[in-house]
């Protein structure tokens, strides 16, 4: 980063139609997930939304896009192949970062018509991948890619629950190898962005939603310090600063980016970061876009400068 990198956050697009799904593709939780598509997601989450955020974000310049998951309602297969090719059209694999979200891996699901078809846009750099293990094929997480002096780090947190709940999880061989690439990425002065479906403080969304083993990343992040978390899940705004022992830093969630707004705080907005360096460590600009019924556009609700200094500062 040699002057600032400027990101969007978007999140919970779920932008897939179930129009045509097979009656036999819905057995189990996939039939509860169906009718809660037909009787309310459908109508939230409007076609006319994501039109209207790609074009705004075509007029912004902007260094990536990061995605923090639920791209589908059920994980269908024709919903990944669906979420794919609105990937292609905002952008390339380099210049866009997914992380799956609870919707995403509904039930168990086959990798290879699932999470598969997304790989390129979730996938490390090429080389940062393992840091002190061996690998099996289809672990991605925790993802790690350096974009100038940002390291954009990824977690999943998407597992399939049973009905009703809409819990995450990171599981210890993730929060171990986290533990490692927070410390590398922490002693090279990278500006550390973590990026995860469910967000990681208690109380933020009800028990049945909740990051089950939040309490582990938390202590963990306290202890290594970062400088940003982002997160979606919630479909409405929060922010919470955080503090460890080696300094506070935030832990920022955006709406779905996609939907109407059943609810005021439900409509779709999105963030735009700006990163600078400073003398005391960063100053990052957070710009909140919000979607305006009437003019069916998005346009600037908001403007904020936080200083965030560098762990140990
Ligand atoms: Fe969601
Ligand atoms: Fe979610």
């Amino acid at each position: 980063m040699n002057s600032s990198f400027r990101f969007a956050h978007i999140s919970d697009l779920h932008l897939t139609s179930l129009e045509d799904v097979k009656v036999s593709d819905l057995v189990n939780k996939r039939a509860l997930g169906y009718l809660s598509w037909r009787l309310r997601r459908r109508r939230e989450h409007a076609p006319e939304v994501l039109t209207a955020l790609l074009r705004d974000l075509r007029q912004l310049t902007l260094d990536h896009i990061v995605i923090t998951g639920d791209l589908t309602h059920i994980g269908l297969p024709s919903e990944f192949q669906q979420a794919r090719q609105w990937l292609e059209t905002l952008g390339t694999p380099t210049d866009v970062t997914v992380v799956p979200g609870n919707h995403d891996a509904y039930v168990q699901a086959e990798w290879d018509n699932t999470f598969a078809l997304w790989t390129p846009y979730m996938a490390s750099d090429p080389g940062l991948r393992t840091i002190t293990e061996q690998w099996s094929d289809h672990e991605f997480f925790p993802s790690v890619r350096v974009r100038g002096r940002a390291a954009l780090i990824g977690l999943t947190s998407a597992c399939p629950t049973a009905p009703f709940l809409a819990t995450g999880s990171l599981g210890p061989t993730q929060l171990r190898r986290l533990d490692e690439i927070l410390d590398q990425t922490g002693r090279q002065g990278l500006f550390r962005i973590l990026l995860i479906h469910h967000p990681p403080v208690a109380g933020t969304v009800k028990w049945r939603k909740r990051l089950t083993d939040g309490s582990a990343l938390s202590g963990l992040l306290a202890r290594h310090g970062v400088e940003m978390v982002l997160h979606g899940h919630a479909h409405r705004p929060s922010v919470v600063h955080y503090s460890g022992a080696r300094g506070s830093f935030p832990v920022i969630g955006v709406p779905s980016s996609s939907a109407l707004g059943s609810k005021p705080d439900h409509r779709a907005r999105y963030h735009v970061y700006e990163v600078c360096p400073s003398p005391a460590g960063w100053t990052v600009r957070i710009s909140v876009r919000g979607y305006a019924l009437r003019d069916r556009c998005f346009f600037g609700e908001d403007q904020r400068d936080m200083a965030v200094p560098c762990p140990g500062n």
